[in-house]
C-alpha cells in the first residue's frame, strides 16, 4: 500500500526553537510524529506536555498532540517514512560552519531508512551540505541509492510568531533531484498555506544564507551612515527618515551591532566558502561587528570625560542586553559584548545593567529600567525595547542613543 500523508510517520531530529514547533504543526495535521532530541530534559518536558522554549500559543498545541498521541518524544529515532534534520549549525572559532550536528543526526537516522523514505535537512547549512549528507547515506547504505528522496527546505520563521509563519510563509524546497523536490513539496503542502517554490538543493541552501546576508548588508549600510553622521554632525535618524521619503529608497535603522544566531552567523557560511567573491558580505560582517566596538568606545570616552569634568565617577546605565527589541534572547548579542567591554574599560564606575525581558542574569546584576535611568549620569541605549520609549529626554544626563529611542 502507498502511504498517504494521513497514515505517514515523520521523525524530527532536534526539538528546539524550530524543530519542536514544526513537529507539533505536523502532528496537528494528521501526521504521526516522533520528536527526537539528544537532550533527555527536552524529551521529558515535551512528553509531559510542557514547552521548553518560549513561543506564544504553542503550549496548548503541544498539550493537545501529546494527549492524543500524535506526537511523542524520545532520544533515539524510530522507523518512519520521513526524517527531518533540525539541529543547530553554529560556526567554529574561525567562522567556519560546524555541520557536525547535522552529520550526527543524519548518521543516527541512516539505519532506519528504507526504500521510498524522505530525508529533509531544515537546518541552515552551507552550500553542498545536502549533497554531502546524501553521499554519507549512500556510503553507509549503498542499496538505497536512487530509492530514497533527499531534499533541503530552510526555515525562515520569526520566533514569537512561529505558529503563524510556519503555516503562512512561502518556502523554498530543493531536492537532490526532481523526484525528491516533488516528494518534499507533497509533505509540506500538508500544513503550509504559503507557496512552495521548487528548486535544487544547492540553490535552496544558498537562498537561506542569502536572505540573512541581505539583512546583514542592509543593516551595515545603516550602521555605516551612523559613523559618517557622527563625524559630520548630522542626526542619522532624521537623515534616514528623509532619505526614505524617496519612493524607491528603504534604509533600515542603525543599532549597536547585529546579534542573534541567524543574521550574525549565516553570512560566515558564505564568506568562509567563497572568500574571493564575497567581498560586500564580508565587509558588512566587519562593519556590524565594529559597530559594537565603536559604541563601547563612545561609552568609555563619555565616562572618562565625565570624570575629568565633574571630578567624580559617573553612574552609567546600559539599557538592554537582548539582541533585538522586546525579546529575551541574548545569543550573539552585541549589547552583551558592549556591556562586558564597558565593565572592563569603565574606570570602576558604577554600571547599572538593564534588561526588562529577563528576570535575572548569570553575570550581570539587573536594575529596573526606570531606576537605572533616574540614577544614571550617562545612559547608553543598546536595545530599542518598547518600555524605554516611555522615558523622557533629560538634558542633565549624557545620553548615547545608539538605537534611536529619542532619535536625537
Ligand atoms: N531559531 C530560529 O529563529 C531559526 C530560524 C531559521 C532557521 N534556524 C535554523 O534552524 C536550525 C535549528 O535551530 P534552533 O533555533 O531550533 O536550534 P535549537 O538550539 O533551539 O535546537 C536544536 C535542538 O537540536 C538538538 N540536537 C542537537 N544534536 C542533535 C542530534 N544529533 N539529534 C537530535 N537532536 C539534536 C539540541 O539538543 C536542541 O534541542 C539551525 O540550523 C538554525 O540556524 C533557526
Amino acid at each position: 500500500m502507498t502511504k498517504t500523508i494521513e497514515n505517514m510517520k515523520a521523525c524530527f531530529m532536534g526539538l528546539g526553537y524550530i524543530g519542536l514547533p514544526t513537529a507539533i504543526i505536523a502532528a496537528m495535521n494528521g501526521i504521526d510524529v516522533t520528536g527526537v532530541d539528544i537532550n533527555p530534559a527536552v524529551v521529558d518536558k515535551t512528553n509531559a506536555g510542557e514547552l521548553h522554549i518560549i513561543e506564544p500559543g504553542l503550549g496548548e498545541m503541544l498539550k493537545k498532540v501529546i494527549a492524543d498521541g500524535s506526537l511523542h518524544a524520545t532520544t533515539t529515532p524510530e522507523v518512519s517514512d520521513a526524517y527531518f534534520i533540525v539541529v543547530p549549525t553554529p560556526f567554529k572559532g574561525n567562522h567556519e560552519p560546524d555541520i557536525s550536528f547535522v552529520e550526527a543526526a543524519t548518521r543516527a537516522v541512516v539505519p532506519f531508512l528504507k526504500e521510498g523514505d524522505l530525508f529533509v535537512i531544515e537546518s541552515t547549512s552551507p552550500v553542498g551540505t545536502t549533497e554531502k549528507m546524501a553521499e554519507l547515506i549512500f556510503r553507509l547504505r549503498p542499496e538505497l541509492a536512487g530509492k530514497i528522496y533527499i531534499a533541503y527546505c530552510p526555515e525562515r520563521v520569526l520566533p514569537g510568531n512561529v505558529i503563524y509563519e510556519l503555516v503562512h510563509n512561502d518556502r523554498v524546497i530543493g531536492g537532490v533531484d526532481e523526484a525528491s523536490t516533488d516528494k518534499a513539496k507533497a509533505f509540506y503542502s500538508r500544513f503550509v498555506k504559503g507557496e512552495l517554490h521548487a528548486t535544487n538543493a544547492r540553490t535552496a541552501e544558498m537562498c537561506k544564507l542569502t536572505e540573512n546576508s541581505s539583512r546583514d548588508v542592509q543593516i551595515a549600510f545603516a550602521n555605516e551612515l551612523s559613523f559618517i553622521c557622527d563625524h559630520a554632525g548630522i542626526n542619522v535618524w532624521e537623515l534616514i527618515r528623509l532619505a526614505n521619503k524617496h519612493p524607491r529608497v528603504n534604509i533600515l535603522q542603525p543599532g549597536c551591532g547585529v546579534g542573534g544566531h541567524c543574521i550574525a552567523v549565516d553570512p560566515y557560511f558564505i564568506t568562509s566558502a567563497y572568500p574571493a567573491e564575497a567581498k560586500l558580505i564580508a565587509d558588512a560582517r566587519r562593519i556590524n561587528n565594529y559597530k559594537a566596538d565603536w559604541c563601547a568606545e563612545k561609552i568609555i570616552n563619555a565616562i572618562l570625560r565625565f570624570e575629568i569634568e565633574h571630578n567624580r565617577k559617573p553612574v552609567v546605565a546600559l539599557m538592554g542586553i537582548a539582541f533585538k527589541p522586546d525579546i529575551d534572547d541574548l545569543r550573539e548579542s552585541p549589547a552583551k559584548y558592549i556591556i562586558s567591554k564597558v565593565m572592563v574599560g569603565g574606570n570602576n564606575s558604577r554600571i547599572l545593567v538593564v534588561e526588562p525581558n529577563v528576570k535575572e542574569h548569570q553575570v550581570f546584576k539587573l536594575t529596573p529600567y526606570e531606576e537605572a535611568y533616574r540614577e544614571a549620569d550617562i545612559v547608553a541605549f543598546l536595545t530599542a525595547h518598547t518600555p524605554f520609549r516611555s522615558l523622557e529626554w533629560d538634558d542633565s544626563k549624557v545620553i548615547l542613543d545608539f538605537c534611536g529611542i529619542f532619535k536625537r
